[in-house]
């Protein structure tokens, strides 16, 4: 099974591309590809820009990769109460070739950040927007205070009780269609 894991953000040290990441090394029997946003960097879309650009070969090579993936792990990051620029960016881009970008495929959505929060305005923000562009998400799971609750070193969330609750959403994760 193809799991696509990614982070609503283009940051380096992106603490959402380590959640996504070991929440989808969690699914039994799967093949994690890692995507970095910033192998989809584009001009900041605009209709003139789209213009210049037409549709550019970065936004068809993420909607192919979106494509390939049987679950997305999606983690978004949180700026200014909503969604980051970087993910939003492709996003749009990639809406401009293929309205459904996400393709009904069954997500797993999260978040976290630094606050107490774990990003869950972004998360709304997420749920409000990918339902109709083929957001086909099937559970949802925000982590707090990242610095408290996850091990970095260790690549894993440190606090068991978070932990069990995230491994109970991917063991009984429904890969069924919204209906
Ligand atoms: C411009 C900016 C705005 C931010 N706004 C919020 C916010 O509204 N809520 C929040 O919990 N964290 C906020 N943060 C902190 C981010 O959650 C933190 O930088 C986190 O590491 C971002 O996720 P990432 O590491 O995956 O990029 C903000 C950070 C930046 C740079």
């Amino acid at each position: 099974m193809k799991i696509i894991a990614l982070a609503g953000s283009s940051s380096n040290t992106s603490i959402n591309k380590r959640l996504a990441t070991y929440a989808a090394g969690l699914f039994e029997s799967g093949e994690v590809e890692v995507l970095d946003l910033n192998d989809y960097e584009l001009p900041l879309f605009s209709v003139d820009k789209e213009k210049e650009l037409g549709q550019p070969e970065t936004a068809h090579a993420f909607l192919e990769k979106i494509g390939s993936a049987e679950v997305i792990v999606l983690s978004v990051a949180e700026h200014n109460a909503g969604l980051t620029v970087a993910f939003k960016n492709i996003y749009d881009w990639a809406s401009r070739q293929h309205k459904k970008v996400w393709q009904d495929i069954p997500m797993l959505l999260l978040s976290t950040s630094p606050g107490k929060h774990g990003g869950k305005n972004a998360m709304e923000a997420a749920k409000i927007s990918l339902k109709w562009y083929g957001g086909n998400i099937r559970a949802t799971f925000s982590l707090p205070s990242f610095n408290e609750n996850f091990d970095t070193e260790a690549g894993k969330i440190s606090n068991k009780d978070l932990d069990d609750a995230l491994k109970a959403i991917v063991q009984n994760f429904d890969y069924g269609k919204e209906t």
